[in-house]
């Protein structure tokens, strides 16, 4: 496949794009709930390096090579270990990062329907005036509904695919430009009114006072897996997007930016849920029902609640849908490159994915008892597996291939930070970020 001319409309829209795929469950629905498992602050503060130390040099090496390339992940990689005169096996890291993504968008539309079900829930008033022990069912009750997790699960994806069918500048771009600027709006409005709750101070203290007895090799894992997970990095998803960037913008402004604002979402979101949480007295460690069960109960119970869980809801759903466009951005742009249309491309991610996501829709029912793998279902092998092994170990691989296999003059040339700034780079990821995601990624396994 030759060069791919589109391009991202401007330096802008290229940050909102990688912002739009960072911020999404991770931020809103899983961080909270890892931290609540994981002790809290010494989980936010691991991660935080993390995300300093592997996140923000991980992801300038896995855009980078997208620049460089200009096609699709595992075209340009094949494409640049020609040009580097190393083995054409490194096309095997972008099927890789393919498996990945197809893994992860699978349980990601799932879970993100339910966020559909529950914005409309709430718009209807379902939970004014319910009973702890009633919405707690109610959500039982739904997961064990795989008609209804598949009605939602079919529409998310439906949205999704929409989009990307439309192409980048039409439909990634737009969206993300719409979209990004009024979640992080309608977030400060939620953190807002967290402040005047009860348990503000509360949810401030558990989340930025650590406490390091509940640290294991394995909650380290998890805050790497995390970081990897809630930049995007690691699937070669964001080299998709990277293919897109504009000639002229300097690749570690965008990425520094887009990991600051995603921080900044985690933490918010982060105290607006523990705010109203610890407001009402309940468990902050309650997994992954931790935003469809405990806060429609929290929220229930708070005066104007109803009004701010839609919002929430609305907040989940939109950071979801942008996040869910970059997962299958990869797939499609790789079927194009094979000489598919667009419009085929789409059609066939999208079925297949949505096949995939009914095995994540059964595992709360008919298949709950089928547990290939590990003694675990086939929704937490994809919701587990793929977030804190496929994406450290791909990360792994982009930051070799970046660092120490493509030539110094191309991958100079791709970063735009000049010579001082190529030299900073290399360095952190040669001698910090390849040696600590090996060892956090050895350690977490044993
Ligand atoms: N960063 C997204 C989130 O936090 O929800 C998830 C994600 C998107 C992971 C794209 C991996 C990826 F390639």
């Amino acid at each position: 496949m030759s060069e791919t001319l589109e391009r991202w409309g401007s330096k802008r829209a290229f940050i909102l794009a990688v912002t739009g795929a960072a911020v999404g469950l991770g931020n809103i629905w899983r961080f909270p709930y890892v931290a609540g498992e994981n002790g809290g602050a010494a989980f936010l503060l691991i991660y935080v390096g993390f995300v300093l130390l592997l996140g923000i040099p991980v992801m300038m090496a896995e855009i980078l090579i997208g620049r460089a390339g200009r096609r699709g992940p595992i075209q340009a990689l094949g494409a640049l270990a020609m040009d580097a005169g190393a083995s054409a096996n490194w096309r095997w890291l972008g099927i890789f990062g393919a498996f990945t993504v197809f893994c992860i968008l699978s349980f990601y539309s799932v879970v993100s329907g339910w966020s559909i079900e529950f914005l409309v829930a709430s718009v209807n008033g379902q939970f004014s005036g319910a009973t702890a022990a009633e919405i707690g069912a109610g959500f039982d009750a739904f997961l064990a509904s795989p008609g209804l997790l598949i009605f939602n699960h079919s529409l998310f994806l439906f949205m999704t695919m929409t989009v990307v069918a439309a192409g980048v500048s039409k439909g990634l771009e737009r969206l993300n430009n719409l979209l990004m600027p009024l979640l992080y709006g309608l977030l400060l409005l939620l953190a807002g009114y967290a402040a005047t709750t009860d348990g503000f101070s509360t949810a401030l203290a558990w989340l930025f006072l650590p406490s390091f007895e509940a640290l294991t090799p394995t909650v380290v894992l998890h805050a790497m897996g995390h970081a990897f997970f809630t930049l995007a990095v690691g699937a070669c998803a964001l080299m998709a997007y990277g293919a897109y960037m504009p000639e002229d913008q300097s690749l570690p402004k965008a990425a520094v930016a887009v990991a600051a604002l995603d921080i900044s979402v985690a933490l918010l979101a982060g105290i607006a849920i523990f705010s109203v949480v610890f407001a009402q007295g309940m468990d902050p460690a309650e997994g992954p029902g931790l935003m469809f069960v405990t806060l429609p109960i929290a929220f229930a119970e708070l005066p104007g609640g109803v009004v701010w869980l839609s919002v929430f809801f609305l907040l989940l759903l939109l950071a979801t849908w942008t996040s869910a466009i970059n997962l299958a951005e990869p797939m499609v742009v790789t079927l194009q490159g094979l000489g598919c249309r667009r419009s085929i491309a789409t059609a066939i991610v999208a079925l297949s994915v949505w096949l995939m996501g009914l095995l994540s829709a059964f595992s709360f029912s008919t298949l709950a008892d089928f547990r290939p793998l590990f003694g675990r279902n086939v929704f937490e092998l994809v919701s587990s597996i793929p977030p804190d092994v496929f994406l450290p170990l791909g990360g792994l691989m982009i930051a070799i291939f970046a660092a120490w296999v493509m030539p110094r003059t191309t991958a100079m040339q791709a970063l735009g930070a000049g010579e001082g700034g190529y030299l900073l780079w290399r360095n952190v990821v040669r001698w910090v970020s390849i040696p600590l995601t090996f060892i956090v990624l050895l350690g977490g396994l044993l």
